[in-house]
């Protein structure tokens, strides 16, 4: 299945591979490390990328599936990241059809810099679907990038509010906000931080 926001990735997947394994995972989540469940807690790592995110949380003690559509990344980030404790699965948002599939509930999902490459649609669609993966007390943390699109991605515009808005209609509660720079340091880019909690 094609995705519009997976656009640009696999021609950069080698130059990527060693930006995104550059951010150290602790820097990059510090405000919310508080809230990883104790381990071994079952981890969904959406649009997981090279892995970096999926990796640390599984050297943490927790088994973590990392999905990822963009099969260059998958690749990379497979050979890069061996262990037991992490799989990786080719699937996609909004209907993320193959986790659905296997059946299970996760206590911690995470999107890293992934949302906003849905367009209006397939965030009203996808956000049920990630409500119902979480199970009781489960946790949902999400970041999203604001400012210049790069040349030959595809992302849209998001308003934190509607995000909140729509997790919150999906049954979740806002746990935290923040805002923050860009680690990579890009001109013109910040970041929203949103976690979420679902009734234990
Ligand atoms: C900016 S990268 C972030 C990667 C990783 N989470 C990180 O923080 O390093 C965005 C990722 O989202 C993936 N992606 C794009 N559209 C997606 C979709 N519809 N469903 C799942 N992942 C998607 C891309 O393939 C890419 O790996």
């Amino acid at each position: 299945m094609t995705r519009p926001g997976t656009q640009g990735y696999a021609a950069e997947a080698a130059t990527l591979l060693q930006q995104y394994e550059s951010i150290d995972f602790a820097t990059l989540h510090a405000a919310f490390l508080d809230l990883i469940p104790p381990a071994p807690a079952r981890v969904l790592d959406i649009g997981a990328g090279t892995g970096r995110d999926a990796a640390a949380l599984a050297g943490m003690g927790h088994q973590v599936l990392a999905v990822e559509p963009t099969a260059e990344l998958r690749a990379g980030g497979a050979l890069l990241h061996p262990s037991p404790r992490l799989a990786w699965l080719d699937d996609g948002l909004p209907g993320l059809s193959g986790v659905v599939a296997l059946g299970q509930s996760y206590d911690l999902v995470l999107l890293t810099a992934v949302w906003m490459h849905l367009d209006a649609t397939d965030r009203a669609a996808a956000m049920p679907v990630l409500a119902g993966l979480l199970a009781p007390g489960g946790r949902l943390w999400l970041s999203l990038r604001h400012g210049p699109v790069p040349e030959g991605r595809v992302m849209h515009a998001v308003d934190p509010a509607e995000v909140i808005a729509q997790a919150e209609a999906a049954g979740l509660t806002l746990l935290r906000r923040r805002e923050g720079g860009d680690t990579l340091g890009r001109d013109g880019v910040h970041w929203t931080w949103l976690a979420f909690a679902r009734a234990p």
